[in-house]
């Protein structure tokens, strides 16, 4: 029997979970409500609320998990990337646990962890979901990262494409705040879209080569789409409206635009995810991360893989957004190719796969 204790602490929420021979015990997440207020992650905050939840976090954890501190095999952390004081936060923690236990480290990419999410068991109605067979394809989808991987085995993967500017969860983020909604806009995005129309507005589709993705035109089209009031996505003097006429028309038409919006973002993603599944000849496709979540992306990446013969898998939503219990899986794998780590290992706001 292998348990590992995880700890996930790269943004804005701390999260623990125990997972025993690849099995979820517990998956406990405290989130910070502190950022409302500022529209945005502060990035000083958000270390200071992991210092004060690490330990019941991880208290719970065990817990539920009905496990003992002694019990624990191996302690994975996320390593990267992520704000580094938060980072750092999980990361101290979880090697004074190592030293102290005198049990194996493992380092953990955050976005490493969002792939391996699929590969969580889950049941529905007393039934094990199928899981993805290697090599599959996953597009992953969070604040801070868009990518196509190319899963080779739990701790073989590639980046076949990826985003040059925005992440499609910023996309998302932003847009919203243009429309005057409160952070993190995403989801609130995606409870308006299931009452609008998505053909009803048309934002353009960027041209990047490759597999790479772009979502600062987008952006750009919107504020100017907003600014003149729907008359217009392009900036023309002539068009620009009074801010009374640009609230007035948000407010009238907020379904509509929101639909619009998730739209041309989920067109951007799974145009470039057929195109990966094509070039690779692949057929297991999954996505992951908290855009994963939203419903409008699960139900055309459905549709899509209907279409194109996949074997399509979305994670559990307490697995899509940032959680431990991804962290535990990787770990869980990292521990079975004995890929350790000693304490010297440090937390890192970037880092490569
Ligand atoms: O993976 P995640 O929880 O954290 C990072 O690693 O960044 O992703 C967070 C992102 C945010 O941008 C949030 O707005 C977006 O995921 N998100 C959604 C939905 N739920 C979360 N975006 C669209 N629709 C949703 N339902
Ligand atoms: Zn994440």
């Amino acid at each position: 029997m292998t348990t590992i204790l995880a700890i996930e602490s790269s943004c804005d929420e701390t999260a623990a979970s125990v997972c025993r021979d690849g099995k979820i015990l517990s998956n406990i997440i405290a989130e910070q409500k502190v950022h409302e207020q500022y529209g945005g992650v502060v990035p000083e905050l958000a270390s200071r609320a992991h210092i004060q939840n690490i330990v019941p976090v991880i208290d719970k954890a065990l817990k539920d998990a009905k496990c003992e501190i002694n019990d624990i095999d191996a302690i994975a952390f996320t390593q990267s990337p992520g704000l580094i004081g938060a980072l750092l936060v999980g990361s101290e923690f979880a090697k004074s646990l190592s030293l102290a236990l005198d049990k194996p480290l493992i380092a953990v990419h955050h976005m490493q962890a969002h792939v391996l999410s699929n590969l969580i068991p889950s049941m529905t109605g007393g039934r094990d979901d199928p899981k993805p067979s290697f090599p599959f394809l996953c597009l992953t989808v969070s604040g801070g990262h868009t990518q196509i991987v190319l899963c080779e085995s739990p701790t073989k993967m590639k980046v076949l494409g990826e985003t040059i500017d925005d992440a499609a969860g910023e996309a998302f983020d932003k847009s919203a705040k243009l429309l005057g909604l409160p952070y993190p806009g995403g989801p609130l995005i995606d409870k308006y879209a299931q009452q609008g129309d998505p053909d009803k507005f048309k934002f353009p589709e960027p041209q990047v080569p490759g597999l790479d993705f772009s979502f600062s035109g987008l952006k750009t089209s919107i504020l100017y789409f907003l600014q003149n009031a729907g008359k217009s996505n392009i900036y023309k003097e002539e068009f620009m409206a009074a801010e009374k006429e640009k609230n007035d028309f948000i407010k009238n038409n907020l379904p509509d635009i929101c639909a619009s919006i998730q739209s041309r973002i989920i067109s951007i993603l799974l145009n470039k995810l057929k195109k990966a599944a094509i070039q690779t000849n692949i057929k297991d496709v999954c996505i992951a991360g908290g855009v994963s979540a939203n419903s409008g992306l699960r139900k055309s990446f459905e549709e899509l893989g209907k279409k194109q013969h996949w074997n399509t898998f979305i994670p559990k939503i307490e697995y899509s957004t940032d959680n431990a219990a991804m962290i535990a899986i990787t770990g869980y794998y990292k521990y079975l190719s004995e890929e350790f780590s000693d304490l010297s290992v440090s937390a890192s706001a970037r880092a490569k796969w």
